[in-house]
């Protein structure tokens, strides 16, 4: 199983949104994981905002897959077929050419259909909603991925951490307090339930103000031999 880093920005609050994030430093420490792999979840996906695949201008060809391309793999977790911007994704300069979605059995069809029109490739793993576990292994499997960085909000965050798939949390955090009913935790789920232990691996402070936070998940109950 690829070890599993979690990477927010957040406020001193622990809210995922609402503040003005230092988008730079966020992602010059992402890249220090070095992660093979970053998953997004398809909100993050879907808040991004970006052109749809019907505005692209002209098809994109097969993906190019250099051996000294460095950039991490983009993987999507979208089992209702939803994230529909992969033209301008591929043409991003963050991650490799080749993307992959991860989708379950109950993905309509037109969507693996609309996947093979832009060559994203896929993985099926779960009946209704992607089973992590089985996507995060068919990632080492096929991908190689050693390192799963997640770039994401705080449900599929919930969903990873409850099922003990998460083996580092890196938060950034930043000096503004969140409130309001549209505040959104870094950890959300569905149900409340022991809160997740962390061992505090390092703490730095970081310009503006920000302070990294890195910890180790006590215990990745999720994975064989704890990750
Ligand atoms: N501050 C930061 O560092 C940071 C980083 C990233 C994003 N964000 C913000 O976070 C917000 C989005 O966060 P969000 O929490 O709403 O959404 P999210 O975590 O991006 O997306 C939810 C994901 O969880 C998956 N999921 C939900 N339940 C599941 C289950 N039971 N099993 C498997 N997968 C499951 C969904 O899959 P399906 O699609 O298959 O349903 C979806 O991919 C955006 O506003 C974004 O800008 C902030």
């Amino acid at each position: 199983m690829p070890h599993v880093v979690i990477h927010n920005s957040v406020s001193a609050d622990g809210g995922v949104g609402g503040f003005d994030i230092d988008i730079g430093l966020h992602y010059e420490i992402a890249a220090m994981f070095g992660a093979d792999v970053h998953l997004v979840g398809s909100e993050t996906m879907l808040a991004a905002g970006m052109d749809p695949d019907d505005a692209a201008d002209g098809a994109l060809g097969p993906p190019v897959d250099a051996p000294d391309d460095r950039r991490p793999l983009l993987a999507v977790v979208d089992s209702r077929g939803r994230v529909r911007t992969w033209a301008a994704l591929r043409q991003a300069p963050h991650w490799r050419d080749r993307m992959v979605a991860l989708c379950s059995r109950a993905t309509p069809a037109d969507y693996l259909d609309h996947l093979a029109t832009w060559h994203v490739d896929h993985i099926v793993a779960g009946d209704q909603r992607v089973d992590l576990a089985g996507g995060l292994a068919e990632l080492e499997r096929v991908y190689d991925a050693k390192r799963v960085l997640i770039d994401s909000g705080g449900t599929l965050n919930g969903v990873l951490l409850r099922a003990g798939l998460v083996d580092e949390v890196s938060l950034l955090v930043h000096p503004q307090l969140v409130d309001g009913p549209g505040r959104v935790s870094m950890f959300r789920t569905a149900e409340t339930g022991d809160p997740v232990a962390l061992r505090l691996v390092d703490a730095e402070p970081q310009r503006g103000g920000i302070v990294w936070l890195r910890y180790d998940v006590v215990e990745a109950a999720g994975k064989a031999g704890g990750g």
